[in-house]
């Protein structure tokens, strides 16, 4: 059946180096036509992270969304990561895609595990038993053995492992640069192409 309404996704923010993905992400989402809605969960370690690497602390976690994008953010509705009653907690709400991003090897073993005992695990669980997109943005090196595993585990669930590992073929010039070719290539990922992306076109250089 069509859908008759724009793209509701979720955004999981985890205690992993890398804030900075997400609020690009956020800022993109929240700019978008094609996006209705973007539900926001952040762990306590997450927000720590937002606090040390952006200098963010929102008192009230329904501020964190507009100082995170510099906008209203009218789109994205903040879930606080304890309310396991939240809709999204439901395979019933209409999510069409979520991503974590950064996603740290905690969260990533409670997806493995299923244990699904906060909002941010139980509605990756949910995308996943709904068969919908689910991408984790790992960031974590090097990666021990249960790294390894727990990522097998959840692609073979059908997650889509996107470590926070940028690449520098398109030559960025600033940290900007690669923040947002990164954001863009998630976006990418849940169904939101940019026209910006940049696109390989094949070598200048003869083999
Ligand atoms: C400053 C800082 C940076 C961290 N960076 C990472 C990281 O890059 N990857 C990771 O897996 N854990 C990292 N951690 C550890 C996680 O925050 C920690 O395992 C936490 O329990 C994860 O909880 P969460 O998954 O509920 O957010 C970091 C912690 C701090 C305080």
């Amino acid at each position: 059946m069509a859908k008759t309404r724009g793209t509701y996704i979720t955004v999981g923010v985890t205690g992993a180096s890398g804030a900075v993905y997400a609020q690009s992400v956020l800022r993109f989402l929240d700019a978008d036509p094609r996006v209705e809605r973007v539900f926001l969960v952040v762990t306590d370690a997450g927000q720590r992270l937002i606090a040390t690497e952006l200098d963010i602390v929102a008192a009230d976690g329904k501020k964190l969304a507009p100082l995170l994008t510099g906008t209203p953010a009218k789109k994205i509705e903040y879930l606080p990561n304890k309310d396991i009653g939240a809709s999204i907690a439901s395979g019933s709400a209409p999510v069409d895609a979520m991503v974590i991003i950064p996603c740290s090897a905690g969260a990533l073993a409670s997806i493995a595990t299923g244990i699904a005992s906060d909002l941010l695990s139980r509605s990756a669980d949910v995308c996943l038993k709904e068969r919908r997109r689910l991408v984790l943005c790992l960031r974590e090196t090097p990666l021990n053995r249960i790294h390894l595993e727990n990522m097998l585990r959840v692609h073979d669930a059908g997650a889509t492992i996107m470590p926070a590992m940028p690449a520098f073929y398109y030559a960025p010039k600033s940290i900007d640069d690669i923040v947002t070719q990164f954001a863009y290539r998630v976006l990418a990922q849940l169904g939101l192409p940019q026209e910006k992306q940049y696109r390989w076109r094949g070598s200048k250089l003869s083999p």
